[in-house]
C-alpha cells in the first residue's frame, strides 16, 4: 500500500492503491483546506481549487485529472489560474488525484500572488 508523506505537516499516511488523496487525508484527520475553505469548498468536485497540494516527489505515482486542471479549471476559477503560474508541474488538486504509489506532498501551499520581488 502506498505511503503519502505530508512534508510540511510531518505526517505520513498509508492509503489503498488508487485511493482519492483528499478523501484519505480527511479520513486521517488531515485537512486539505486552509482558513475559511475548511467549510467553504466544493466538497471534492474539482471546482474551488482550495485543496491544491504541491507535489514534492513521486508525482509519477499520482494519477491526476490533468485535462481538467490544465484546460477547464483555469477558465472557471481564477484562483487556480494564478496559483499554477510557475507551478504547472508540481501543483495539483487533491480531490482530483488518485494515489498509485509513494509520494511526498506539501498540503495547503502558500500562494505567491505578487511573484518574486524584482529587486532581489
Ligand atoms: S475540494 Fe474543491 S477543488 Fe478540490
Amino acid at each position: 500500500m502506498p505511503t503519502v508523506t505530508f512534508k510540511n505537516l510531518k505526517k505520513k499516511i498509508i492509503v489503498p492503491e488508487g485511493a482519492n488523496l483528499r478523501k484519505e487525508a480527511h479520513k486521517n484527520g488531515i485537512s486539505m483546506h486552509s482558513g475559511p475553505h475548511r467549510y467553504l469548498n466544493c466538497f471534492g468536485n474539482g471546482m474551488c481549487a482550495s485543496c491544491r497540494v504541491k507535489v514534492v516527489s513521486g508525482g509519477e505515482n499520482l494519477k491526476r485529472k490533468t485535462w481538467w486542471e490544465k484546460y477547464v479549471l483555469p477558465i472557471l476559477n481564477p484562483v487556480w489560474f494564478f496559483a499554477r503560474i510557475g507551478n504547472e508541474q508540481t501543483l495539483t488538486l487533491a480531490c482530483q488525484s488518485r494515489v498509485m504509489g509513494d509520494c511526498e506532498i506539501e498540503a495547503t501551499p502558500e500562494m505567491n500572488l505578487h511573484g518574486e520581488p524584482f529587486w532581489s
